[in-house]
């Protein structure tokens, strides 16, 4: 029996028997809770963007408060994240990306997905940007070094930013991007560590998918505080920073 199953077993009897008094919100709170309620309600907030109820930067300052209601330990335990571990192919460089199957048991929009990144220390998810998407990781475990840049434009062959974020997160830390903040954004792990990542895609379902583009972020800034990133391909960008 599940952890979920049990406490919710407990609290019916409790409540059958008359000897506990749970109001209402307390159980929808406690329901809220749980980390399958948890990743549902952040694909939701992905839906609600799509449909146009809410902007860009709201998902961004939304999607933390929702996907922290949970620890680590619990995220980790519903998505059985040993299992995912075991099933990720040993990589060299950069991360072994592996998605988290429970998205099939829960409501979900056209170009949502859930993954999970583990990497080994001094490894990195090497510096890209998104297209028509909204993203956000959560560190499971490890350390990791976590730089942003807005995308001011797109030139031939390389891309104009803007460096908003250089910091150090760790267990239960998020970070998030979209078209309109930190839409480029690095993972280097520190230590040993796992990421989950909730992406939700096709915005504008009249977009073709693009893939996230590889990119160099390590020019120096100019005058007015710019950098002109240029862009990498995908084995590019493992050989020089995975
Ligand atoms: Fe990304």
């Amino acid at each position: 029996m599940s952890s979920w199953t049990s406490r919710r077993s407990f609290l019916e009897r409790a409540l059958s028997l008359g000897v506990m008094a749970v109001s209402s919100r307390s159980l929808a709170a406690f329901a809220q809770s749980h980390p399958l309620a948890t990743l549902s309600d952040a694909l939701r907030l992905g839906q609600r963007l799509r449909r146009g109820e809410l902007t860009q930067t709201q998902w961004q300052d939304q999607i933390g408060p929702i996907m922290q209601r949970v620890t680590p330990d619990e995220l980790s335990a519903a998505i059985e994240l040993e299992a995912l571990r075991r099933r990720a192919a040993m990589v060299a460089r950069g991360a072994a990306v592996v998605p988290v199957p429970q998205l099939q048991q829960l409501q979900h929009d056209d170009g949502a997905a859930i993954r999970v990144f583990f990497f080994r220390a001094g490894r990195t998810d090497p510096p890209h940007c998104h297209f028509n998407s909204v993203t956000a990781h959560r560190v499971l475990s490890g350390r990791f070094r976590v730089r942003h840049w807005d995308r001011v434009r797109e030139e031939p062959g390389q891309f104009v930013l803007r460096a908003t974020r250089d910091r150090t997160i760790g267990p239960g830390e998020l970070t998030s991007i979209s078209e309109v903040r930190d839409n480029a954004h690095w993972h280097e792990a520190i230590t040993d560590g796992v990421l989950i990542d909730i992406e939700q895609g096709r915005l504008d379902p009249s977009i073709a998918p693009r893939h996230r583009q590889m990119i160099d972020p390590t020019a120096r800034p100019r005058a007015d505080g710019t950098i002109v990133a240029r862009a990498l391909t995908n084995a590019q960008a493992h050989r020089r920073f995975g």
